[in-house]
């Protein structure tokens, strides 16, 4: 049973790959169920629209999470009540419309649990990601509840996120880290049997600093004129990480990152 994570789909890049090569991914790797981070995907390069949530699930992603810029488009506000494929972080402030936790069926009839937090150093103020994760625990269990429980922690910073996945040790099936759209080499199944990574990078052209154009980067940098971040507009590698989950007991028998297409190392 294999699940595939993509991190951060950015711009048009991220999701003109991903509508390209997700259906040749998921019959050559045997995906049972995928998840993508989309916080990026709109042209912009911040938020997502219904558009493009539609064409991201129409080409094979099953559920789609978010972050910090989660309302950046503006129609996802009112959108997102009605599509119960896309989440929001779970631990944001006054319970905004949509969900940061759902079960969805897999193709193989598996339920897979999908829980979106957002980490609180260096993020967007939000409720504790830790004392949310601890009620969220005592509420849900794997096997009980559902067969899988995949974590999207989307964060800044390197130790919240280990952290986050030690406490998910044993509760989860994979535990990913997103945000910073670099990818981690630390993909590892911790002591109790849930599937670690620090970061799964994004899914977008990396000849960019973090996916936007790097000369309009480097002049914001200089703080010489420039315009807004924007995308930058070259071949996407697909970042994330497929882990092999047992139907058993809910856990990880195997891990692996995954990098498709573009200028990034492949490994596939
Ligand atoms: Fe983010």
């Amino acid at each position: 049973m294999n699940i595939l994570f993509l991190g951060d789909i950015v711009g048009n890049s991220g999701c003109n790959s991903v509508k390209k090569n997700l259906p040749y991914i998921i019959r050559e790797k045997a995906i049972d169920f995928v998840i993508a981070n989309g916080e990026n995907a709109a042209k912009e390069g911040v938020g997502i629209t219904e558009n493009i949530t539609h064409e991201l699930i129409n080409s094979g992603v099953d559920v789609i999470t978010t972050g910090n810029h989660v309302w950046d488009q503006k129609e996802t506000f009112d959108y997102i009540s009605q599509q119960n494929r896309l989440l929001r972080p779970l631990n944001l402030f006054n319970n905004p419309p949509g969900n940061g936790f759902e079960i969805y069926k897999s193709k193989k009839g598996f339920k897979i649990g999908v829980l979106n937090l957002m980490g609180n150093i260096f993020m967007k103020k939000c409720n504790d990601a830790f004392i949310e994760s601890k009620k969220f625990l005592e509420k849900n269990k794997l096997k009980t509840h559902y067969d899988f429980l995949i974590v999207d922690f989307h964060g800044e910073i390197t130790s919240e996120k280990m952290a986050i996945g030690h406490f998910f040790d044993g509760s989860a099936t994979l535990v990913v880290g997103t945000h910073t759209h670099v990818p981690t080499n630390d993909g590892r199944i911790l002591q109790n049997g849930t599937a670690y990574l620090t970061d799964a990078g994004m899914c977008g052209d990396y000849n960019s600093v973090i996916g936007m154009n790097k000369k309009n980067s480097i002049n914001r940098f200089f703080k010489k004129e420039s315009k807004k971040h924007f995308p930058a507009e070259g071949e996407a590698s697909l970042s994330g990480v497929i882990v092999e989950a047992d139907p058993k007991n809910g856990l990880a028998n195997n891990v692996n990152s995954f990098i498709f297409g573009g200028s990034l190392k492949n490994i596939f």
